[in-house]
């Protein structure tokens, strides 16, 4: 958890999330899995009334104490948690979707959120795309890095696959403190759903989807997208 912002700084999918918001100045927005709080904040600083919702209390401990954390409300649980919320427009960012295995819990999450939202609020989010394996990648070899953190120094940080299964992947993430050699390692399960699967459980539960991206830049899926980026609108 200490070192989650270091590890996943501000990137293209924030950007593409700020502007989403941004469409609706004032908005209220629900950061669904919002882990240590990062996107949330900078959307309340923007304006937004933000709602944050999490199961990890160790995350959501990082997020109230942020510097800016009082200007956010929020909530320790899943999406069956936002009750009449009413929101704009709710996100699903840092592949929180595939962190969500269960499939059962991921549906109660969607029937959530639909909940959560008003008559024509938006929901959107990004899971990794099944179709690239990008899990190939993510081996110690191919995915080392360092990074640089404010509290540790440098981190060598990198994964390394344990099991591959229909539609779910196992993986380690290692993360190495240069300065002291501690190693740190987290045992992490992603389930990958297609674009269909997907596509189908949001029609389900009373989205009308409004586009599926490959890539930040908006480009449409292909085999070798990396991201399948969802936004669809309660119906
Ligand atoms: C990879 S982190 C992403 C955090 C943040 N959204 C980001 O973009 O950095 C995944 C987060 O999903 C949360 N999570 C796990 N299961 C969840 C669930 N059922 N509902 C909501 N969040 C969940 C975890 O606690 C964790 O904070």
């Amino acid at each position: 958890v200490a070192l989650y912002d270091t590890v996943n700084p501000f990137s293209e999918d924030t950007a593409f999330y700020l502007a989403l918001a941004a469409e609706q100045p004032g908005s209220a927005v629900i950061d669904v899995g919002c882990g240590t709080g990062a996107l949330a904040c900078a959307l309340a600083r923007r304006g937004h009334r933000v709602t944050g919702v999490d199961p990890s209390l160790a995350m959501l401990d990082r997020a109230r104490h942020r510097l800016d954390g009082a200007s956010v409300e929020w909530i320790h649980g899943g999406a069956d948690q936002l009750l009449d919320v009413g929101a704009d427009l709710a996100l699903m960012t840092g592949h929180v979707a595939q962190v969500i295995g269960d499939d059962a819990e991921w549906l109660r999450t969607l029937v959530g959120v639909h909940g959560a939202l008003r008559d024509g609020g938006r929901l959107a989010f990004e899971c990794r795309n099944p179709d690239g394996q990008p899990w190939q990648a993510w081996t110690p070899e191919r995915s080392r890095r360092q990074v640089d953190d404010d509290a540790v120094g440098a981190v060598d940080v990198w994964a390394e696959v344990v099991d591959v299964q229909a539609g779910r992947v196992r993986f380690e993430y290692h993360n190495r403190i240069v300065a002291t050699g501690e190693e740190l390692i987290s045992l992490n399960e992603l389930r990958f759903r297609t674009e269909q699967e997907l596509t189908m459980q949001l029609h389900d539960v009373g989205f009308r989807l409004d586009g599926v991206f490959g890539d930040w830049d908006l480009r449409p899926v292909d085999p070798q997208s990396p991201e399948l980026i969802f936004v669809a609108t309660r119906r």
